[in-house]
């Protein structure tokens, strides 16, 4: 197969910024994907309604003429978070998701949630209205290996508060591990995982091949094979609790490129080519559109998109610039260090 035509795809887990790097990486995101769920660690974090439907407006301001691209609007779950808000976030039709931080997982988290106890009221609130509650799924102890910090996540932290609060809906963002694969295919319900592409493409023998390379550093970093090969199964096997989330997350080069760089992957200009090229090696080609299209609009109780992308495999591998010029400065992109002969050729709205 040369030529793949699905529904739009939507981007179930996405960081744009503000400013100058949002109207720099944003086109490279609205021109493949219909929607995509925009995640808030901004500095500061977007923490209530009136800063999610600022963000909002900032967002459709930057996006370019002929777009069209529907943010979906991420409250940062914090100690102080009100429930009537997120209520009231929600019925209005903004609020498509909540978004836990374990405080000090990632960038920007260090507002996020120390004690659980102290959001239960808001879990609560949120089962009962049936609002998705957005996973960064680590433990932030250093005395826990970094690359068991999913793992021990899922065991100490996710399955008691699932027990603890029935009927909440989760996504697990960003699952990295054979043992998270596995935990969300024994759910029966109110369980879903975002893939990223990076995620399926590399391991963690990446970040270090002939030397430190960072800019196939994130978080959760990725793992040893067998788990890419779990990811790559999950994602191409069809079943609708695995979809795409790119996490692609620009910071620009100086801040990669230091004695302690930023974790994050800049994926958005060639996330779907290099999607294709995976569901092609894993001969799936056809499940493609269930994982990219079909899977999280079904969990978000969303209608899939209207429009339609065209994906084409050439006999040349494609060129992607590597890296895109922002007003903040350059960012790398995502380089798979293998050639890939897909590329996106076509879109309708
Ligand atoms: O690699 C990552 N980058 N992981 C995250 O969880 C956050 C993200 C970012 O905001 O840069
Ligand atoms: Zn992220």
């Amino acid at each position: 197969m040369t030529r793949l035509t699905i529904r739009r795809p939507d981007d179930w887990h996405l960081h744009l910024r503000d400013g100058a790097m949002l109207a720099g990486v944003l086109p490279h995101s609205s021109a493949d994907f219909a929607r995509a769920i925009i995640m808030p660690n901004l500095v500061p974090p977007v923490v209530t309604t009136a800063q999610a439907e600022a963000y909002r407006q900032r967002i459709l301001a930057a996006l370019p003429k002929g777009h069209d691209f529907t943010p979906l609007m991420v409250l940062y779950l914090t100690e102080g978070t009100a429930a009537d808000d997120v209520e009231a976030g929600f019925r209005s039709g903004l609020i498509t998701a909540v978004k836990l931080y374990p405080a000090g997982a990632t960038t920007n988290s260090h507002g996020g949630v120390r004690d659980f106890s102290k959001v239960t009221a808001v879990l609560e609130r949120m089962a009962e209205i049936g609002l998705p509650l957005c996973v960064h799924g680590e433990v932030t102890d250093p005395a826990v290996d970094i690359f068991d910090r999913e793992a021990v996540f899922l065991e100490t932290v996710l399955d008691p508060l699932r027990r603890r609060i029935p009927g909440l809906r989760v996504v697990l963002e960003h699952v990295t591990t054979r043992e998270g694969v596995d935990y969300v295919r024994a759910q029966e319900r109110d369980l879903a995982a975002t893939i990223t592409v990076h995620h399926l493409m590399i391991n963690r023998n990446a970040i270090f091949a002939g030397g430190i390379r960072p800019h196939y550093y994130c978080l959760p970093v990725a793992k040893r094979e067998e788990h890419r090969l779990a990811l790559r199964a999950a994602a191409t096997s069809g079943d609708a609790r695995f979809f795409l989330g790119t996490d692609s997350a620009p910071h620009v080069d100086p801040a990669k490129e230091c004695g302690c760089g930023c974790a994050g992957i800049y994926t958005a200009p060639n996330a779907m080519a290099c999607l294709a090229h995976v569901f092609e090696e894993e001969g799936a080609l056809d499940r493609l559109e269930a994982f990219a299209s079909l899977n999280g609009p079904a969990f978000y109780r969303l209608p899939p998109n209207e429009g339609h992308l065209v994906l084409e495999k050439r006999a040349a591998p494609v060129p992607v610039p590597d890296k895109v010029v922002t007003g903040e400065g350059t960012v790398t992109v995502f380089d798979p260090m293998v050639p890939v002969h897909w590329t996106v050729s076509a879109r309708t709205a």
